[in-house]
């Protein structure tokens, strides 16, 4: 069976960007691989986080894991921090990187855009070391991803191949990513020329998993569309409506040309109710299963217990790692 191993950040409440684009393909999988699925908290500490509202942020990201279908009996969830091979494993792994790949990173370029090399923190520069250990720590064949991911991806094949090719063995398996058709990059709904993020200061640029129904409303009619009122798809000259119908579409399963036809000649204000009541049909069940799981005990266990399969994983893994490099005795 081959393993998927997959990753999020406490740092917000998921919005229907990471869903559509990278949790769709978690539950997906977890029928015929050996999935694991981590809250990456180690990663989400290279910008400073309130330490109280990110303890609650991991829970919630775990508890979210299971609202949306994780079944913690086919799949391994757990926290980053709690297992320590992650991050001997990142150090590894900065060691075998070059200043220069790590400075054509976009997601880097995009967060230091602007500042002085003194105020950039050194974390988010070395992010995606620590990300390749994730995935090289569990032999993952397949990463579940949106498209933003693919650097970062690309990165962790080019080092487990670089550490190959310099012992001439198959020190860590190289993994690949798995990106979804419709979804794959969700936009802001205030902007649709950037990506719908968790820390956007407008929160009507996205909607959250856990939104109610009459944000989800509001955040729909307001998003911007043109002037035009053709409901067609042209990402050049229509990036608004053409958001709205690939999330329509990947809610609904509903291919965007069917959609177009649908809508011919009924304008934008028809076609936004009908997503109102897709988005909300696809994400209220969630919403209610989160209450209940957020505050059980089984999200406790289940996460002691990922704790406890992960490490004997990792761990086994870092030892071949160690050994091939030469360290410790
Ligand atoms: P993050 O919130 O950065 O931890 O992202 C978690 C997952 O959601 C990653 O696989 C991202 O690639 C994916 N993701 C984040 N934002 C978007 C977006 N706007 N559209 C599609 N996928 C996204
Ligand atoms: N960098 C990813 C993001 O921002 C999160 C992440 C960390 C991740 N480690 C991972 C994703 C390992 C997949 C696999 O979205």
């Amino acid at each position: 069976m081959k393993r998927v191993f997959s990753g999020v950040q406490p740092t917000g409440n998921l919005h229907i960007g990471n869903y559509l684009g990278a949790l769709r393909q978690f539950i997906e999988l977890q029928d015929d691989h050996e999935c694991i699925y981590c809250v990456v908290d180690m990663h989400s500490i290279t910008l400073p986080q309130d330490p109280k509202e990110l303890r609650s942020h991991i829970l919630d990201i775990a508890a979210l894991y299971m609202a949306i279908g994780i079944d913690p009996k086919k799949s391994i969830m757990f926290v980053q921090s709690e297992v320590s091979a992650h991050a001997e494993l990142g150090w590894i792994l900065t060691c075998s990187s070059y200043m220069g790949e790590l400075s054509r990173m976009t997601q880097f370029k995009d967060k230091s855009k602007g500042k002085e090399n003194g105020s950039i923190p050194t974390g988010i520069f070395t992010y995606p070391t620590l990300m390749a250990a994730d995935i090289l720590a569990y032999d993952a064949d397949i990463v579940p991803v949106g498209n933003d991911q693919k650097q970062h991806i690309e990165l962790t094949r080019d080092l487990a191949i670089r550490i190959n090719n310099r012992f001439n063995k198959n020190t860590f398996v190289v993994p690949e990513g798995r990106f979804m058709k419709e979804g794959a990059r969700v936009m802001a709904l205030d902007d649709p020329t950037s990506k719908m993020s968790k820390s956007a200061e407008n929160e009507f640029s996205r909607i959250s998993i856990l939104d109610s129904d009459t944000k989800i409303k509001k955040a729909i009619m307001r998003a911007t569309t043109d002037s035009d009122a053709l409901v067609k798809f042209d990402i050049e000259n229509k990036p608004g409506i053409s958001n709205l119908l690939s999330i329509y579409s990947a809610f609904s399963g509903t291919p965007i040309s069917d959609l177009e036809k649908q809508y011919d000649g009924r304008g934008y204000g028809d076609f936004k109710k009908d997503l109102v009541e897709v988005t909300i049909n696809a994400i209220s069940p969630i919403r209610e299963k989160f209450e209940e799981i957020r505050n059980s005990h089984e999200l406790t266990k289940v996460l002691d217990d990922g704790r406890e399969r992960a490490s004997v994983i990792a761990e086994k893994v870092l030892a071949r790692v160690k050994n091939d490099f030469g360290i410790g005795r």
